[in-house]
């Protein structure tokens, strides 16, 4: 597992690619896999509100992409200096694959860790009817 001043400055440096003209609220998170490897994300505003991606989403499904599907931490930076934990939204895409993930989050001096279980006790499931 990297440490976490390893995985910290990987966060760091991606919030500076964050793309939030709108709420000035910068975000980078660094989804790690259970094979070690570090994927990164972080969010995206559109003119059109709503279409706005977060961090954490961001770097789930770059995760997916390259071919992970289990992961064993996420760390996130994000501005001011209140660390805060996922959205609903990121929760409930994040429980999809890893439902007890361990959540780290700075925000300048503060830190707060969760795990997404705590966050998120009932997550939706859906059974597959295809099997
Ligand atoms: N945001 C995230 O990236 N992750 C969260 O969990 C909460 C919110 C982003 C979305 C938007 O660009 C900005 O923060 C303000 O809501």
């Amino acid at each position: 597992m990297s440490g976490i001043e390893e995985v910290l400055a990987k966060a760091t440096e991606i919030q500076k690619r964050a793309y939030a003209p709108y709420s000035g609220f910068y975000v980078g998170a660094v989804l790690e896999s259970e094979t070690g490897t570090l994927h990164v994300g972080c969010n995206v505003e559109n003119a059109s509100l709503g279409l706005t991606l977060c961090a954490e989403r961001a770097a789930l499904v770059a995760g997916v992409a390259a071919g992970d599907r289990a992961f064993r931490r996420l760390v996130l930076v994000t501005s001011g200096d209140e660390a805060i934990p996922p959205c609903g939204a990121c929760r409930e895409a994040l429980a999809e694959f890893a439902p007890d993930l361990p959540i780290i989050s700075f925000a300048g001096e503060a830190r707060r860790e969760w795990t997404l279980g705590e966050l998120l006790p009932q997550p939706f499931e859906l059974e597959n009817p295809r099997g």
